[in-house]
């Protein structure tokens, strides 16, 4: 269908979540979203949710993103207008669309780091950042066929959400980086929505034992019912030597995976990683964090780090499908898309709500 056309008879106001600045965003009206490129699609946003990136760039800590920018990259929708080199999709077709997108074609894209896609300026991560996102009753989708997945029949829209971000986040940069493998022993500092994807995951790679640190006692609780066998506060003063007698010999954990973001958990994963093991870096960092080569590079420890690609959303989702993820353990609270607002409010103050992720329908 040509989309110019079906982008004029909408005649419809949209709205959308924009952010005008640190501390400022609104509800507001927007064009509709016009498409540029044969390969858009336009998405109508059925389900979308708010990411902890949404807070920081509201706090300023991300000035690509300007003032005027729609927020959000995360989003399930049903199809409404396809461009003229799409053919795999059509209108009315119920699509996941993901934090990355993807080119297919780059050479980052072919070696499975869209992460890195060339052709969106180097950077997968573009909705809510580099163009408009997800928050919104419509939004503007580049690079469909290679970046959406279709939803299967059957499969509830808040169970599928979350293989937008903190899924594939938890699972790739957490577990897979980490190596996970039967039998180990996994730490994951940091029981937020990603932490506890990657205790989730961390338990379908079968790991043997799976130990929590975390200083919210409600996360803690939570962390148990995502699969975590030991939940331990943070602020125990003995948290470190509680984590390494749940070790074999006490020689620490075989992968240790941050989830938070700052040095001083980057700091417990070197300290509580047993030699030859590895310690996965989930969190995004704002400030520099002291490497202890002196005493790592004896230790045989392996660190990795990185930005979600994504590329494992379809081996996810069957197991989302299957029932072995229950992905709607994390959508804590439900607000429809007119009370954006409201839900940004209880985000934002996620520990006084009790809240994890929240669900945004229209
Ligand atoms: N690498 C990627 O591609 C990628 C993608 C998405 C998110 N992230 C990052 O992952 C991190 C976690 O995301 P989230 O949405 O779960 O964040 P969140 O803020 O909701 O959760 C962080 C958790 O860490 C806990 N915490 C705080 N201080 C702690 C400490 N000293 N020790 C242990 N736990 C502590 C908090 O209580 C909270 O439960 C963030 O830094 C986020 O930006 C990375
Ligand atoms: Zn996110
Ligand atoms: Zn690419």
């Amino acid at each position: 269908m040509d989309i110019a056309a079906t982008v004029k008879v909408w005649e419809v106001s949209v709205k959308a979540l924009v952010y005008h600045g640190p501390g400022q965003k609104s509800w507001e009206t927007v064009p509709d979203p016009s498409p540029a490129e044969p390969t858009d699609i336009i998405v109508q946003i059925d389900t979308t949710t708010i990411c902890g990136t949404d807070l920081h760039i509201l706090k300023g800590d991300v000035p690509a993103v300007t003032d005027g920018r729609i927020l959000g990259h995360e989003a399930v929708g049903t199809v409404a207008a396809v461009g003229a080199a799409v053919t795999s999709l059509a209108e009315g077709d119920r699509v996941l669309v993901p934090a990355i997108t993807s080119c297919g074609r780059c050479a980052y894209c072919k070696r499975a780091m869209p992460s890195h896609c060339q052709a969106t300026g180097g950077i997968g991560w573009i909705f809510g950042h580099l163009i408009d996102g997800t928050q919104a009753e419509y939004a503007r989708v580049p690079f469909a066929e290679t970046s959406v997945h279709k939803v299967p029949e059957g499969v509830t829209d808040e169970r599928v959400i979350f293989l937008a971000d903190i899924l594939p986040t938890g699972y790739e940069v957490g577990v897979r980086n980490g190596r996970v493998k039967p039998g180990d022993v996994v730490v994951v500092v940091g029981a937020g929505p990603v932490g506890l994807a990657a205790i989730q995951t961390a338990s379908l790679a079968g790991a043997a034992r799976i130990i929590a640190l975390e200083p919210a006692g409600t996360r803690r609780e939570h962390s148990r019912r995502f699969g975590a066998d030991v939940a331990i506060d943070t602020a125990d003063p003995d948290a470190e030597q509680q984590v390494m007698a749940l070790t074999d010999g006490g020689l620490g954990a075989d992968v240790a995976i941050e989830a938070v973001g700052v040095p001083a958990t980057f700091d417990i994963c070197t300290r509580v990683v047993r030699p030859g093991g590895v310690v996965a870096n989930v969190g995004v960092h704002g400030a520099p964090t002291t490497l202890h080569l002196e005493d790592l590079w004896i230790k045989n420890v392996t660190i990795t780090t990185g930005l979600v690609d994504g590329t494992t959303v379809p081996m996810l989702l069957q197991l989302v499908r299957s029932g072995k993820i229950a992905a709607d353990l994390f959508g804590t609270h439900d607000f429809a898309l007119h009370d954006m607002m409201a839900a940004y409010d209880t985000f934002a103050e996620a520990g006084k709500h009790n809240a994890l992720k929240v669900v945004i329908r229209r």
